[in-house]
């Protein structure tokens, strides 16, 4: 399916975001692994999240819809063993499960979509196997991932990561649930903690210090508990950019996790001069809380390197948007993790801005983007890639004429409703749908 995203001349109203896919995936499974039912809202109705609860019932957990956002998930009576589970296009899904039913020796095969058969896999069966549990990838290190039983409970240890990954993180402090000892794991940067954050509060016992952070198995069930999920910064990042470089917007978005963990493209807009109001709001779901306000305003490049890329890796599509309103040229380094995503995102997002006129060139590592440039509406395709498509929407916005996605309900990954809020706060000319792919 396309969406033709046309000009706009401001964005004006208030949006409120979908709640956290990553939190969503976490509730679900710490829901599913808890010894009363939890119920469980401002769950975010994108593909992603529905893949990891339908893996989880076809383990044997039990779902009730409550209303819109609102599920109650009950852990398993027992669960089921030797399913093949299809987690579509979630990594998270895939690496979180794997961790979960790891630790507990429950056979099962993992896979998914073409876009998830082209994911490393070995980062999350490695350290997994180094606490003795039995997990393999298929061919060249990728799915399927085959979990077996291995007769004994795994060992703890301590897993050092070669990437800052928070699915393999949380894969192994998962896995490390029913272990034999306290399993610590250390990352060479911190990435989002909404899995140390989360365990916490179901009554696990967790100890960080600095970037090692080392949990104590937990005899019996999660001490369950109802969640309220905040709204979700990445899908808010479209309408921070898109409000930041069309003349004349104000937007507001209600309800945001500010996470620190995930914030980096606040500090980034703050640093482009850009004109973002924090409003704090307090904590949900053990997670800080705010709403944001934001305007369109004059901005400058910067540099993005180091600690600052895990706090905004899925980002980095809609921040070269924004890079190509900015006076200067904005690099992005250390950004190699890009490449492993649902899409290769240093390539596609190079190619597709430049087919919309944008000076931006592939780096190794990231990518440079000189501007501001005047952006010319152009076809150009989502690449099976949810924040690919809402970063070149963003685009279409400030691009002469109209830019036609093709591909572009790829978005409906994590946030179906875009297309709806863009028209709600842009016109309602500003996105229509095509047919074709
Ligand atoms: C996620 C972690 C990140 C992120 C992804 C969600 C999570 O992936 O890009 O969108 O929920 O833990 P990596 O762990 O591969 O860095």
């Amino acid at each position: 399916m396309t969406h033709i995203v046309s000009q706009t001349p401001r964005l004006l109203g208030t949006v409120r975001p979908p709640g956290d896919k990553s939190l969503a995936h976490r509730a679900l499974i710490f829901g599913a692994l808890s010894d009363c039912p939890v119920t469980v809202r401002r769950l975010p109705d994108g593909e992603d999240v529905r893949s990891t609860r339908d893996c989880l019932a076809r383990l044997g957990a039990d779902f009730v819809d409550l209303g819109p956002g609102a599920v109650r998930v009950r852990a398993p009576m027992r669960w089921s063993r030797g399913q093949h589970l299809d987690c579509g296009n979630s990594g998270t899904t895939t690496r979180l499960l794997a961790g979960v039913l790891a630790g507990l020796g429950i056979p099962t095969v993992l896979d998914g979509d073409p876009s998830l058969r082209r994911r490393p896999m070995r980062r999350v069966a490695g350290p997994l196997a180094e606490l003795g549990a039995d997990v393999s990838t298929g061919p060249d290190g990728r799915l399927p991932l085959q979990v077996g039983d291995p007769g004994h409970r795994l060992r703890g240890g301590h897993v050092v990561l070669a990437v800052a990954s928070a699915q393999v993180k949380s894969a192994v402090l998962l896995a490390g649930l029913n272990a034999a000892g306290p399993v610590a794991v250390t990352e060479p940067a911190l990435s989002r903690d909404h899995t140390e954050r989360m365990l916490g509060g179901f009554g696990v016992e967790l100890v960080r210090d600095g970037l090692t952070i080392t949990l104590y198995p937990h005899e019996g069930r999660l001490q369950g508990r109802d969640l309220d999920l905040p709204g979700d910064i990445s899908t808010a990042a479209f309408f921070l950019v898109a409000a930041s470089i069309v003349p004349g917007s104000e937007v507001a978005l209600q309800g945001v996790g500010i996470n620190p963990t995930r914030t980096g493209l606040l500090d980034v807009l703050r640093v482009m001069g850009g004109r973002v109001d924090v409003l704090a709001r307090g904590d949900v779901a053990g997670e800080p809380v705010a709403d944001l306000h934001v305007a369109s305003a004059p901005l400058r490049a910067t540099v993005l390197r180091g600690d600052l890329i895990p706090r905004l890796i899925d980002e980095i599509p809609v921040i070269a948007v924004l890079a190509t309103q900015a006076e200067g040229t904005t690099v992005v380094r250390d950004a190699t993790e890009l490449r492993f995503k649902e899409s290769d995102r240093i390539t596609a997002t190079v190619r597709e801005l430049r087919k919309l006129g944008a000076d931006v060139r592939e780096l190794e590592d990231g990518l440079e983007v000189t501007g501001p440039t005047p952006l010319t509406g152009a076809r150009v395709r989502a690449d099976g890639d949810h924040r690919l498509a809402m970063a070149l929407a963003v685009a279409g916005l400030v691009a002469d004429g109209e830019t036609v996605i093709d591909g572009a309900d790829v978005a409906a990954v994590s946030h179906p409703g875009i297309w709806d809020d863009l028209r709600r706060i842009g016109g309602r000319g500003v996105v229509r749908t095509g047919g074709g792919r």
